[in-house]
């Protein structure tokens, strides 16, 4: 049996095309079901589904076999006990930091707010910048307009969001697309399986490259 970990919304919605070419299509929709183990077309493949950023605490500890996570959690989470043999090209979006419109970066020490705090620290350490970093959940669109922080770290996709709130992207920190994860003694273990797996999902990736 494989494990598949993924989560609901938008990486299951891009995932389920991809999956469905490599022969694997889910029973039930998580959707209109609550339920969190989902049997596919192949006896031998379930997913389960789980939070985003939960997506490689189950395939670190073996709990999922694979996984389907975005680059923004797994640069958050730190890579070193999964392997991520394949970028699937899905959920494509921008970790950027970003400001109020038109509003000089302030000199001198920052609060910045975010849900990604380590790669927030990594990133302005990196730049010689002195932060304080203020861990939200989510909306981190509204801190800078209620004067929580200074500025943001968040995805970005259209911009819509940013320009709603009157803010601006100020700097990139990385382009981020959905890969694909694997446990470590899984890869050993049921290597003919996930190993075919990766085959046909990366053909199928480089196919719509
Ligand atoms: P949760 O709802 O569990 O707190 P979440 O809100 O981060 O998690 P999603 O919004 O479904 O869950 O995001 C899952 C992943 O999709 C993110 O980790 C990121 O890789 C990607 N993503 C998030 N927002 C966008 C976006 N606007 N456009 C494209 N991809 C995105
Ligand atoms: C994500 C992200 C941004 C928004 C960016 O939020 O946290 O707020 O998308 O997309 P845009 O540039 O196209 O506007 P999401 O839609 O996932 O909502 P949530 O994480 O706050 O639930």
């Amino acid at each position: 049996m494989l494990t598949i970990a993924v989560s609901k919304g938008r990486i299951y919605e891009e995932a389920l095309p991809l999956l469905a070419d490599v022969g694997i299509v889910p029973t039930e929709d998580p959707k209109k079901s609550r339920k969190l183990i989902l049997r596919t077309s192949r006896d031998d493949v379930r997913l389960v589904i789980i939070r985003a950023t939960d997506v490689p605490t189950y395939v670190e500890y073996g709990a999922a076999d694979l996984g389907i996570a975005g680059k923004d959690v797994l640069l958050e989470y730190g890579a070193e006990g999964l392997y991520e043999p394949l970028d699937l090209g899905i959920s494509r979006c921008r970790l950027m930091m970003a400001g109020p419109k038109g509003v000089k970066p302030k000199h001198g020490r920052i609060r910045v707010a975010t849900k990604y705090v380590k790669t927030a620290r990594h990133f302005f350490a990196s730049q010689g910048v002195q932060a304080e970093i203020i861990k939200l959940y989510g909306s981190m669109e509204l801190a800078p307009l209620v004067g929580l922080a200074d500025c943001i770290i968040d995805l970005v996709d259209t911009g819509n969001t940013l320009k709603a709130n009157g803010l601006e992207p100020r700097e990139l920190i990385m382009s981020i697309s959905s890969r694909l994860i694997v446990n470590k003694a899984a890869m050993k273990m049921k290597h003919e399986a996930i190993h075919g797996l990766i085959q046909r999902l990366e053909s199928h990736v480089s196919a719509q490259a």
